[in-house]
């Protein structure tokens, strides 16, 4: 059964477990150890708990306001929260399942209308063979409807140009509801599995 912690606005969520759910029975996601990069105050992470309950499950943000506030309404678990910065490595960390959810940064050099942090900078908590989940908020070109084809293809062919060699895309999908009242937003949403390029011998 799915678990539904659905918050007011935050389809997403839903959307986002259904994704990894049926992804996850797929591509035999069973992971160990899971990284919620960038959690804020862990709309998503208490979902995987309950997802992956012999997981230990750790949620990672720059913002400690945002993670003492998850823990005081009991979305995450005190002894789980990292206080750090994504762009660097935490003490050698690894896991087999990392999200990176619409984890927007505020840099005033990122490309002209693009916000999140990249998937390069996710590589480094991920063991070989181990899963990233990616989404991000994307503005035009959702002029139609989020099931058209076309703006699928281009906002795969956007994703692509960011993504590192060493990230395979498994699937693409248009997570929760687009919202066009107000700047015709759309979650986009990326399962990737990590597969380290072979050194030359
Ligand atoms: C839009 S919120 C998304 C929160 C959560 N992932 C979700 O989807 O509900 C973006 C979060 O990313 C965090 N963040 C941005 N840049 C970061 C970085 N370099 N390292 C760690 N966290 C970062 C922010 O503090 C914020 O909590």
């Amino acid at each position: 059964m799915i678990p539904s912690f659905r918050m007011p606005g935050e389809e997403r969520i839903d959307s986002a477990l259904i994704f990894l759910k049926r992804t996850g029975e797929k591509y035999g996601i069973n992971p160990r150890r899971v990284l919620d990069a960038g959690s804020g105050p862990g709309f998503f992470t208490r979902i995987l708990y309950v997802l992956y309950p012999a997981a230990d499950v750790y949620a990672m943000d720059l913002s400690k306001d945002y993670l003492d506030l998850g823990v005081e309404d009991c979305s995450l678990k005190s002894s789980k929260t990292v206080h750090a910065d994504i762009k660097y490595p935490w003490a050698g960390e690894r896991f087999d399942l990392v999200i990176g959810m619409n984890v927007t940064a505020d840099d005033p050099s990122a490309a002209e209308g693009w916000s999140a942090l990249p998937p390069s900078e996710f590589l480094k908590f991920l063991t070989p063979g181990g899963f990233f989940f990616y989404t991000t908020p994307e503005f035009d070109p959702i002029d139609h409807r989020p099931s058209d084809n076309e703006v699928i293809q281009e906002l795969i062919k956007r994703r692509m140009n960011l993504t590192p060699p060493e990230l395979k895309p498994l699937e693409h999908k248009v997570i929760g509801d687009v919202d066009r009242s107000i700047e015709k937003e759309a979650d986009f949403a990326t399962l990737y599995r990590y597969e380290p390029l072979k050194q030359p011998v």
